[in-house]
């Protein structure tokens, strides 16, 4: 029995100024026209066993969620159940409050797969495939990650060294670094032993339960206090902030997947983009001849492997390289490409001055 668990939290600040508080990554549109939480919606109808999927979301984000899934034609509301968050927590609780909630719905030995809602995955069937290879390996108890193929020293990844062959796709782990320095990661890197964590998980829901009571038990005994606090009945479920706000602020990579023992890695041959920056953001629009991606309409002269990014008006650039040009109506964002990174300062140097 899978029942897939959408994540969608964090505001993406590093994709400022598209992606504010009030309208986040998931919902910002691609240059296709659609939104991320969709297309991670129809990933998860695809897995689910029943049509039931549940999403832990901000309940400032609850009907632009619902109105999005009401699109996909095997949708049945009464079957989307939604956590609300008053507050975010980080994936840790996030994960621990689904757990309990599919427990009660389905069971202990109910399959988690865990999606965060801001993954760009094409290949579905790959996709589909590698997920039925994770709930194998979920249902022998083990706490399931996909890895993926590191192609560059990112600091902003998990990093999983695969350990004894548990067939052959999959893995023991033997070890997992969340968001290793520059250095590590460069190691890791070169030594071709580690892969990316995906940030997707795969869990029997009663291991994944005793994996939190051994490596984080004050994450699990303050869910359980505020799950058992909360009317869990319906299928808008909504926390109570004072309750909400006891709980520990950590993810799950920190609080589980480095500490848990019985871990395993499958090897994932889908394409994944974590739409973590405009970088990546970009790369998902073919360049010109000079290297120039354009969504939107824009002007380029004389420039090169510039990204720019349109609103409602035109964009022109003369003479310029490098850089990133994201415009909405009411701000502008003129970055060099290397430092998508630095972006998410420009929000934290705003929300100081608020
Ligand atoms: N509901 C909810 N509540 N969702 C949350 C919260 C929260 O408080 N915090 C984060 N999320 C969601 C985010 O929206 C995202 O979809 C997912 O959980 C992961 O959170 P990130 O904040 O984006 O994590 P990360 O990118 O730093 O690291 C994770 O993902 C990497 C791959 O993208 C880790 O799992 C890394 O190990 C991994 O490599
Ligand atoms: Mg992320």
């Amino acid at each position: 029995n899978i029942i897939p668990v959408i994540l969608s939290g964090g505001a993406g600040t590093r994709l400022w100024p598209v992606s504010r508080k009030a309208y986040p990554k998931p919902f910002m549109k691609l240059a296709s026209g659609q939104t991320l939480a969709e297309l991670t919606f129809n990933r998860a109808m695809d897995i689910s066993s029943d049509g039931s999927v549940v999403t832990v979301t901000s309940r400032d984000y609850y009907f632009l969620c619902k109105d999005l899934y009401k699109k996909h034609p095997q949708c049945d509301l009464d079957k989307q159940t939604f956590l609300l968050e008053p507050m975010g927590r980080n994936t840790a609780p996030a994960i621990a409050l689904a757990a309990l909630q599919v427990q009660q719905m389905h069971g202990d030995d109910a399959i988690m797969v865990i999606m965060p809602s801001d993954h760009l995955i094409k290949d579905s069937v790959t996709f589909n495939s590698t997920v039925q290879q994770a709930a194998k390996l979920a249902a022998e108890g083990y706490l399931t990650t996909f890895g993926i193929f590191p192609t560059a020293p990112e600091t902003g990844y998990g990093y999983i060294k695969a350990g004894s062959k548990l067939n052959e796709q999959a893995a023991e782990i033997a070890s997992f670094v969340e968001k290793p320095n520059l250095e590590t990661a460069q190691q890791y890197l070169a030594s071709g032993e580690y892969s990316w964590n995906s940030g997707m998980f795969c869990f029997r829901v009663g291991s994944l339960l005793d994996a939190l009571q051994q490596t984080a038990p004050d994450v699990l005994s303050q869910s359980r206090v505020c799950f058992a606090q909360t009317d869990t009945s319906g299928t808008q479920i909504e926390f109570d902030a004072n309750l909400f706000q006891q709980l520990p602020d950590i993810s799950v990579d920190y609080a589980v997947m480095e500490k848990a023992s019985k871990r395993a890695v499958v090897d994932s041959r889908f394409d994944w983009n974590d739409i973590g920056s405009w970088n990546a953001m970009a790369s998902l629009s073919d360049s010109d001849e000079s290297g120039n991606r354009i969504e939107g309409k824009a002007v380029t002269v004389d420039s090169e492997n510039c990204y720019i990014r349109a609103g409602d008006r035109l964009v022109a650039v003369v003479g310029v390289n490098d850089l990133m040009v994201v415009d909405t109506t009411d701000a502008v964002l003129i970055a060099h490409k290397d430092k998508s990174q630095g972006v998410k300062d420009v929000v934290q140097f705003l929300k100081a001055k608020d």
